[in-house]
């Protein structure tokens, strides 16, 4: 699906990422796990292209991404929730999801259905503003304006921060039902274990850049937590 190889990632002088190798099987859903700063959400920017330098290849869907323009790689089917969702507050619930039409290959603007089935609470707030939402609420929109898309991957960063819990248990819900009922492949960041372990198939270790350890979920040993995700 995904095919990263020797990516490095530079903000000017200074070298963020570090010859990355990992591949992103389809259909499932991998955790990039680190601490702060380690570099996780350059490694998404570096996918989508909104990272200033990355050399090496990012192959998807036999095509390399490193080099081609940020707007094309939406339509190729990749979406992406940043940290921090940047939700338009001033707009309307249902105004937000539309402007995932902007990046899309759809010749239409309605909200699809499907999207209000997979998070009731939205159709019932669809004319409330954006910013009046909830974290956790803000979080499903947030995903359903990716999901407009209609895409085959969708990089997430760090959806549950700062959500409380109840709603933690139901986004990682969405994303499992998003991996086995839609068969999206999800990459996803994320700092808490226990909801990585959950929603997670794979994942790969970053630290201070570089790719420390990688394989399936049920390979996270106690070990590499205290290496390089405890603080
Ligand atoms: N726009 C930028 N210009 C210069 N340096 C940056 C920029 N963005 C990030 N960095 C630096 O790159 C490194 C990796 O940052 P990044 O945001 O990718 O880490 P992260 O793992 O996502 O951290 P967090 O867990 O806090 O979200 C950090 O040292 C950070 O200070
Ligand atoms: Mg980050």
């Amino acid at each position: 699906m995904l095919s990263i190889q020797s990516l490095n990632q530079f903000y000017g002088q200074s070298h963020t990422l570090w010859d990355l190798t990992f591949e992103v099987p389809p259909n499932s859903c991998t955790c990039i796990l680190g601490r702060n700063g380690v570099g996780k959400t350059s490694l998404l920017q570096s996918i989508m292209g909104l990272a200033p330098k990355v050399t090496g290849e990012i192959m998807y869907e036999g095509r390399n991404l490193v080099g081609m323009a940020a707007e094309k790689r939406a339509p190729m089917g990749i979406a992406y929730i940043p940290q921090g969702r940047q939700i338009f507050a001033q707009l309307s619930v249902e105004e937000n999801i539309r402007t995932g039409f902007f990046a899309s290959r759809a010749s239409h603007n309605k909200v699809p259905q499907e999207i209000y089935d997979l998070f009731p609470v939205l159709k019932d707030m669809k004319s409330r503003r954006g910013g009046d939402l909830s974290g956790g609420q803000q979080q499903q929109l947030a995903i359903a304006r990716a999901l407009v898309l209609e895409p085959s991957m969708i990089l997430m960063d760090e959806p549950a921060e700062g959500i409380q819990p109840s709603i933690v248990q139901e986004i990682g819900d969405v994303i499992q039902r998003l991996t086995t009922d839609k068969n999206l492949t999800v990459l996803l960041v994320e700092q808490k274990l226990p909801f990585a372990r959950r929603v997670g198939n794979g994942f790969i270790v970053l630290d201070r850049g570089r790719l420390q350890a990688q394989g399936s979920m049920s390979e996270l040993s106690e070990e590499l937590v205290s290496q390089h995700l405890h603080v």
